[in-house]
């Protein structure tokens, strides 16, 4: 059984749908004085007479013995919600709008109510309120949309903090996962902020993870989007090897006890392009194998094609830069290896070359002279004077360099460009620490 909350608090939760019910009732059954807000009378209604305005299994029984008790209500009046509230919880909708785009007209709405009725109700004994999304929304919401509604002219004993704390509870099992969440994470600057959602979450046995407002934005985004992506995925899979008398289930039964590198962080951190012996001609190889039973594979095709803009990125920052000279740090598809078989970083030495850029490049583990095989092929083929390009020390990549591209880095990379200073260093893999990452000119691939 989850704790009750230590300091009980006073919260109006906007919007009674699946989340700011969950959410109303969940924080009204540990404790704390609970009023919903909704602009539809019928729910509301609903909640006062203690029952849910949704179908979600353990939420009815929760509404009902927190209404018993006091610690829930409901109305359709924002300023009977915010007389005394210490946080206002945004859980109103987010629907697309005819282009894509997030219509983002409720919560605009729900703000201005709660910005009016701040005028004509008493704050809380602190004198802080907090404005905190729950909502999905983009990120640069809460700086363009909520804070500037409270950011000057503040009625008098009110102090307001803003953020955005994203809700990860899937319909269907909604309670489960309000008081087990995979994560909790509050993005603000507001320290009232933090401490207030301490509180108010105190009963949870994961603690709060304060980031940026951008990053708590942006999580839920990127939480979606591989969900969707992981669906997706395994989908593909099942498309292809049905066809060739493969059960897909069977090979994702064993693919999900690789705990390795399949359901792990590896591979999920932003940076440079994929390459190397092995996933573009495993990736071709299923591409066809799909081809010829007359399928598509999406997904796939749309990670090789991510992989193609990647490096494009780079070169047109190169071409924008307007430099001529540039260094390229690490040749081989990853570090640790004088592997060449189609690294991205030959492709990106090519095309730059191609391009009429003056290139060099340093890898402390190429060595031209040892490559052989398949590997001494292709650099055959794509840099033919390899030898002429190399250089032995990061001094001397750096030296003359106005662009520096940087693959991958030891401590010695990063002295040398700490010391050389090079006018622009393009990080493709964000490791380079925060000693790099401070000098003038650095940028990150993708950060
Ligand atoms: N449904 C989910 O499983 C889920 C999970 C995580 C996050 N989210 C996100 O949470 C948000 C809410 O989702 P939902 O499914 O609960 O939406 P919903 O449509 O079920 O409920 C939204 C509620 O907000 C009310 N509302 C609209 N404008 C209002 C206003 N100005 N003041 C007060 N109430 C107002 C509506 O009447 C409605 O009852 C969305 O951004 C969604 O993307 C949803």
């Amino acid at each position: 059984m989850t704790p009750s909350c230590k300091r009980p608090l006073r919260v109006a939760v906007f919007g009674l749908g699946y989340v700011g019910t969950v959410t109303a009732a969940g924080l009204a059954s540990r404790g704390h004085d609970v009023i919903g807000v909704d602009v539809d009378a019928h729910k509301v209604d609903e909640f006062r007479h203690g029952r849910s305005p949704v179908i979600e299994p353990g939420v009815e029984a929760l509404i009902a013995s927190a209404v018993a008790s006091r610690l829930l209500s409901a109305t359709t009046d924002t300023k009977r919600a915010i007389a005394g509230a210490d946080i206002s919880l945004l859980c109103v909708g987010t629907p697309s709008g005819a282009q894509g785009e997030t219509d983002l007209t409720y919560v605009e709405r729900s703000v201005a109510d709660i910005r009016s009725a701040m005028d004509v109700v008493a704050p809380p004994p602190s004198g802080h309120h907090s404005v905190v999304v729950r909502s999905t929304v983009p990120p640069g919401t809460v700086a363009t949309v909520v804070a500037p509604q409270f950011a000057d002219n503040l009625p008098e004993g009110w102090t307001v903090g803003t953020g955005m704390m994203p809700e990860f509870l899937r319909e269907g099992s909604g309670v489960d996962d309000f008081f087990d969440p995979p994560f909790v994470v509050l993005g603000t600057g507001d320290e009232q902020t933090v401490d207030t959602v301490r509180d108010l979450f105190g009963f949870l046995e994961q603690q709060v993870r304060v980031v940026g407002v951008g990053t708590a934005e942006g999580l839920k985004y990127a939480c979606n989007a591989f969900h969707a992506a992981k669906i997706s995925f395994a989908n593909e899979m099942g498309r292809v090897l049905r066809p060739l008398g493969v059960d897909a289930r069977e090979v994702m039964t064993v693919f999900r006890e690789d705990r390795k590198l399949n359901i792990s962080g590896a591979y999920l951190r932003p940076g440079f392009a994929y390459g190397g012996s092995c996933l573009p001609k495993d990736l071709r190889s299923l591409q066809h194998l799909a081809r010829q039973g007359g399928l598509d594979l999406p997904l796939l095709a749309g990670a090789v094609q991510t992989n193609e803009l990647v490096i494009r990125d780079v070169i047109d920052r190169v071409i924008a830069s307007r430099a001529r000279r540039v260094a390229l740090l690490g040749l081989s598809f990853k570090s640790n290896t004088d592997d060449l078989r189609e690294s991205p970083h030959v492709e990106l030495a090519e095309r730059l070359i191609g391009k009429g850029f003056d290139l060099l490049v340093y890898d402390p583990i190429i060595n031209p002279d040892r490559l052989v095989g398949s590997n001494r092929l292709q650099v055959q083929a794509k840099l033919p004077h390899l030898d002429r390009l190399l250089v032995c020390r990061p001094e001397e990549v750096l030296a003359d360099a106005e662009v520096a591209i940087v693959a991958h880095a030891d401590q010695q990379v990063r002295d040398a460009l700490i010391s050389i200073r090079p006018p622009r260093i393009i990080d493709l893999q964000g490791d380079l620490g925060s000693a790099v990452e401070q000098l003038p000119g650095y940028e990150g691939i993708a950060w």
